[in-house]
């Protein structure tokens, strides 16, 4: 069963904790990886019943006993070698406790929830992803599931926009996806420091020089919506259709099930219906001021 955009999950059709959609389930954190000054990936096991596996774009709500409850997407898919990581910038009280937890910590997990990226629309077509800061986060899982199927995908295409280069996620695997998997892989940052041979400037100023055909691309997007709105805008301009431009939005959010209207956008619940939703469906809806 798919959403709307054709995305993995609904609110209807996802299974949920064990215990209901509200109630947290315990995971330990069995890894810790450092990205960024700011910012943390943590990789997770279940200690009782698991949840079920997210897809590419989902979100959980992750707790952090003592100090709140936040979404994070899924910035890798549980593996044979990896359980299930998220990779969650520091801005607040919540996300700050977050990072702070080291490998045997406990923490609540609901979810997974949203509609993610329908990645198999892009078979037999080009594909662009680009990814604005921690945007970068959600956008993996699509790049690691093109991977594992590389044959049935046209030319990749990764761009990448951070503050600073020290700021950049996933370097190491940016490098493989150029070197290894032959992506055209693009970084930029809005300050450059010393040693930084690469561009400066916005994410929106690599796509002239993209190898990709865009009247027969798939494009995912997330970041700042400013950013989306610009790519999504040159792709309609040069072909791409924009019920294939997918972009993934974010929203307060608490309940995550549809029920305290935190998130709604219009006639949407970003919650239940999105976060990923096509930019035909989610130019509308941004277009209208909100106070
Ligand atoms: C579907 C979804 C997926 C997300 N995925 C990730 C992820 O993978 N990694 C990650 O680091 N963050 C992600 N976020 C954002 C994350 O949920 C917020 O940063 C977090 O809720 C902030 O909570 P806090 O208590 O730490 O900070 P708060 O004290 O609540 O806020 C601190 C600052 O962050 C701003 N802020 C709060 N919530 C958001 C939000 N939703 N979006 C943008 N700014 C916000 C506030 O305006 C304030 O300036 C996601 C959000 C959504 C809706
Ligand atoms: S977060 Fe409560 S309705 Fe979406």
């Amino acid at each position: 069963m798919t959403g709307e955009d054709g995305g993995v999950a609904t609110v209807d059709d996802r299974a949920r904790s064990p215990a209901g959609p509200m109630v947290p389930v315990r995971y330990r954190v069995t890894d810790r990886c450092v990205e960024t000054a700011d910012t943390v990936t943590l990789e997770l096991a279940p200690v009782d019943e698991p949840v079920q596996d997210p897809a590419p774009g989902q979100f959980s709500m992750l707790y952090a006993f003592g100090a709140g409850e936040v979404p994070i997407s899924i910035s890798g898919c549980p593996t044979a070698q990896h359980g299930p990581r998220h990779t969650i910038r520091a801005v607040g009280a919540t996300t700050r406790a977050l990072c702070r937890l080291e490998p045997g910590s406990m923490v609540g997990v609901r979810g997974p929830f949203g509609a993610g990226w329908p990645v198999s629309i892009a078979e037999g077509a080009d594909v662009l992803v680009v990814g604005g800061g921690i945007g970068l986060a959600p956008l993996r899982p699509v790049v690691h599931e093109v991977l594992a199927q590389r044959e049935r995908f046209g030319r990749v295409g990764v761009l990448v926009g951070a503050r600073t280069p020290a700021d950049v996620l996933y370097p190491a695997e940016l490098e493989r996806w150029r070197s290894e998997a032959g992506f055209h892989v693009d970084v930029t940052v809005d300050v450059a420091a010393r040693g930084w041979r690469g561009h400066v400037g916005l994410v929106t100023s690599l796509l002239d020089r993209l190898p990709i055909r865009r009247d027969r691309t798939t494009a995912f997007l997330c970041g700042p919506e400013i950013m989306m709105r610009i790519v999504a805008q040159d792709l309609i301009d040069s072909g791409t259709d924009p019920a294939r431009i997918l972009v993934s939005l974010e929203r307060n959010m608490h309940c995550a099930v549809r029920l305290c209207g935190h998130c709604q956008l219009g006639p949407m619940f970003v919650c239940a219906d999105g976060p990923v939703i096509s930019w035909a469906r989610a130019a509308p809806l941004l277009a209208v001021r909100r106070w």
